[in-house]
């Protein structure tokens, strides 16, 4: 048995996440160390993309989240937002017959009215193919910023208010959440940053708020599945207390 296959098998079933999501953090530093152009690093990132998503369906992962593009990266230079959504469009109909294959559903988040019709209509021609699928859900976030969909939800719902639909008194905070992209989904157990950044950098502000968070140096290019699972034995040996005492965890209260 190799060394990943070993940390496989050493994971506790019963304490699989439910929900990853991840910040894809290095490839342009990635693309420097290797003297390669940005774009290079970002075309290298899709096989780690590639990766992530079968081990984690493999791990019977219910949902991946992955950070493709922020509303902030909108403001990098013109060729490189460019590169990025050909990248994308091009990379969702390369993969989606394995994605089928694989049982894996597309599920798109973020202002995708923003993204270029080319790599559109690729997307959300993955994500009607995609619809029966019943396995690992791969969220991806394009245009999407945390802040701009809190807003959006804001807009939503005061709307409604407006409209004599609702009472803001009964504003809950399941209605805040119904309104966000990611209604229906379970907020993500872990979040792992790749790249050595230890940030949030606008991503899933409000669904992460009892995410395990795992920060990891290495470059998106070069995460490996080992680093992958790594990340999940880290998560497992830890106590999720949701604001209890450990005591109450401990008890099952
Ligand atoms: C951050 O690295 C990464 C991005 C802004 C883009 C991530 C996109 C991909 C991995 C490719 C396409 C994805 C899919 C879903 C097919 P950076 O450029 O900020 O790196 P740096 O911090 O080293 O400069």
């Amino acid at each position: 048995m190799d060394e990943l296959q070993k940390k496989i098998s050493s994971l506790d079933n019963s304490r699989m996440p439910v929900h990853v999501a991840m910040i894809m953090d290095g490839n342009g530093r990635w693309a420097k160390k290797q003297g390669f152009a940005r774009s290079d690093g970002h075309a290298e990132g899709v096989s780690t993309v590639h990766r992530v998503t079968k081990l984690s369906s493999d791990l019977g992962i219910k949902y991946l989240t992955l950070y493709a593009f922020s509303t902030e990266n909108w403001n990098r230079p013109a060729d490189e937002v460019d590169t990025l959504m050909y990248l994308i469009g091009w990379a969702i109909e390369r993969e989606l017959p394995e994605l089928l294959e694989n049982n894996v559903r597309i599920h798109l988040l973020g202002d995708i009215d923003r993204i270029p019709e080319d790599a559109r209509k690729r997307l959300l021609y993955a994500r009607e193919a995609t619809s029966h699928c019943t396995g690992l859900q791969l969220n991806m976030c394009l245009s999407y910023s945390a802040r701009w969909e809190i807003a959006e939800a804001a807009r939503r719902i005061a709307r409604k208010a407006v409209a004599g639909e609702l009472d803001p008194d009964s504003i809950s905070e399941q209605m805040v959440a119904d309104n966000l992209t990611t209604a229906g989904i379970p907020d993500p157990d872990l979040l792992i940053r790749t790249g050595g950044e230890e940030r949030i950098s606008n991503y899933l502000l409000w669904q992460i708020a009892y995410s395990e968070l795992y920060f990891t140096p290495v470059l998106w290019p070069d995460f490996s599945d080992e680093e992958y699972v790594d990340a999940i034995i880290d998560y497992q040996n830890r106590e999720r207390r949701f604001g209890k005492t450990s005591e109450q965890v401990q008890n099952n209260e």
